[in-house]
């Protein structure tokens, strides 16, 4: 947990961040570095010594939010020159990206990498000592840093890292470009850190890694996701076990085994499908195909009853036809996706796909995706009305946004939970007894 201002002499640090898990992780280490070196953490942006933006750039949109909100920083600079800005994170790593920041946002002071972030210290020290705007980005031969902690941002869940990178180059996706290729940290290691957060009374962890069924691969012996798993279900304290995300080509029987028969991985399975045409899938180099797909979900369903099936669907990928998307819409309903992440494709130059021809339209894209929230969103509906009058176990996390009195949290399946009860609950897991299901969400009361 951050430590909150407690001495007016201390430098204060603020850090917003954008992207995915991996980069949220990431902020968490950033703020146990700068903890480390007497920085203390504040929300107030605008009092603070140092900010700090951890970017994304997955698609247009998160790069676009970037730039809005670093605009807006130029005044702040200029009223207090003395506010030391630094940018890091996925959008770092492209050249043209830094290019950008360097002849438009000139109020940056600090540039580094999605590989570099122990060198913070020093790269504050390079800028006082120098004035000069700082960059250092590292090409991808790093060893994996072990000794940095993080500063979590719940002290009940936890992410852990158990690999780095990707080495799928799906064509559309510029992952691979901004994180590096894929590198397993050692089990021990991982299996240390998960104690260590069971110790400290963390009930919930999420494995995080791009494609955490390959797990295992660049280890020198033979090592498997499934094994992780089976090892980390032995920890004693950890009462439920994530993870994200899988990619569907290397989601093994043994895997599936191992899920039916470990206790504490949830019932849970986020499987990015992407799209249901074969023809697509290929030309998004995924290598897998339908058929493949479906017959990994009904594997996964028969071996683990009530299991909760999520994904990511892309709609507009270059060269994707009527026919195409029909597919995809066909698939979802033979799915039955509990929930998923539906995109625009959005153009990342330096991907394969970006130089493709055939680019769809706008429109076509708007419209195809509106028919495909208007196809899911019934069968979310659909698959909360057995919840109704069940009592589930919920893991408390938070109280809700739009009413004081009410809390939030998660089944075991994912579902977000919403009931009414008092703050001290945060952090345990409770019955709950549902009595209103609606698409997003299932609401009751603590029995
Ligand atoms: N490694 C994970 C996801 C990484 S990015 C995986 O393979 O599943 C998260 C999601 O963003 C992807 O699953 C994909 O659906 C989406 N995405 C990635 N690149 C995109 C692009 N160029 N346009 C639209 N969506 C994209
Ligand atoms: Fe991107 Fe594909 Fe790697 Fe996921 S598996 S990060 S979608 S390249
Ligand atoms: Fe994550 Fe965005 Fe980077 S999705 S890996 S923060 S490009």
């Amino acid at each position: 947990m951050n430590k909150k201002i407690d001495n007016k002499e201390a430098k204060t640090y603020f850090i917003r961040t954008y992207g995915c898990q991996a980069n949220e992780h990431d902020s968490e280490k950033i703020s146990w570095i700068l903890e480390n070196i007497g920085y203390v953490s504040t929300d107030n942006m605008e009092e603070s010594d140092l900010i700090i933006y951890n970017t994304c750039l997955v698609r247009e949109n998160a790069e676009l939010k970037v730039y809005g909100q670093l605009g807006a920083l130029k005044n702040l600079k200029r009223r207090k020159p003395d506010i030391m800005i630094a940018i890091c994170g996925c959008m770092m790593e492209r050249e043209e990206a830094r290019e950008v920041i360097l002849s438009k946002y000139d109020h940056v002071d600090i540039i580094f990498g999605t590989k570099n972030i122990h060198k913070l210290p020093q790269l504050i020290n390079r800028y006082y000592q120098t004035g000069k705007t700082v960059i250092d980005i590292v090409e991808d031969d790093r060893e994996i840093i072990e000794d940095i902690g993080a500063n979590r941002k719940y002290s009940f869940k936890a992410y852990v890292d158990i690999m780095y990178g990707c080495n799928n180059f799906c064509t559309y996706c510029i992952v691979p470009y901004t994180r590096g290729r894929e590198k397993s940290r050692e089990p021990e290691n991982i299996i240390d850190e998960v104690k260590d957060l069971a110790s400290k009374g963390y009930k919930e962890i999420t494995l995080l890694g791009q494609n955490v069924n390959s797990y295992g691969n660049t280890l020198d012996y033979n090592y498997t996701f499934a094994k992780l798993l089976r090892e980390i279900n032995k920890i004693d304290g950890i009462e439920r076990i994530r993870f994200m995300t899988s990619h569907p080509k290397d989601l093994s029987d043994e895997l599936i085994t191992a899920m039916a028969e470990l206790d504490k991985v949830c019932e849970h399975f986020h499987l990015p499908v992407q799209s249901g045409s074969n023809r697509i899938l290929k030309a998004m180099n995924r290598k897998y195909t339908r058929e493949d797909y479906i017959n990994l979900v009904d594997k996964l369903k028969k071996a683990v009853p009530d299991i909760a099936i999520t994904t990511d669907i892309i709609v507009g990928f270059p060269g994707e036809t009527e026919e195409d998307f029909k597919e995809t819409l066909d698939l979802v309903e033979r799915v039955r996706y509990d929930s998923a992440f539906t995109f625009l494709y959005s153009i990342r130059e330096g991907t394969y796909a970006a130089n493709m021809k055939n680019q769809i339209p706008d429109d076509v894209k708007h419209e195809r995706f509106q028919r495909l929230l208007d196809t899911l969103y019934p069968i979310f509906y659909e698959n909360n009305i057995p919840y109704k009058d069940k009592v589930v176990d919920v893991l408390v996390e938070e109280v809700s946004k739009n009413d004081e009195n009410v809390l939030s949290g998660r089944t075991r399946t994912g579902k977000l939970v919403h009931f009414q009860g008092s703050k001290d609950l945060i952090g345990k897991i409770v019955d709950v007894k549902i009595d209103e299901i609606k698409s997003f969400t299932l609401e009751g009361y603590k029995i």
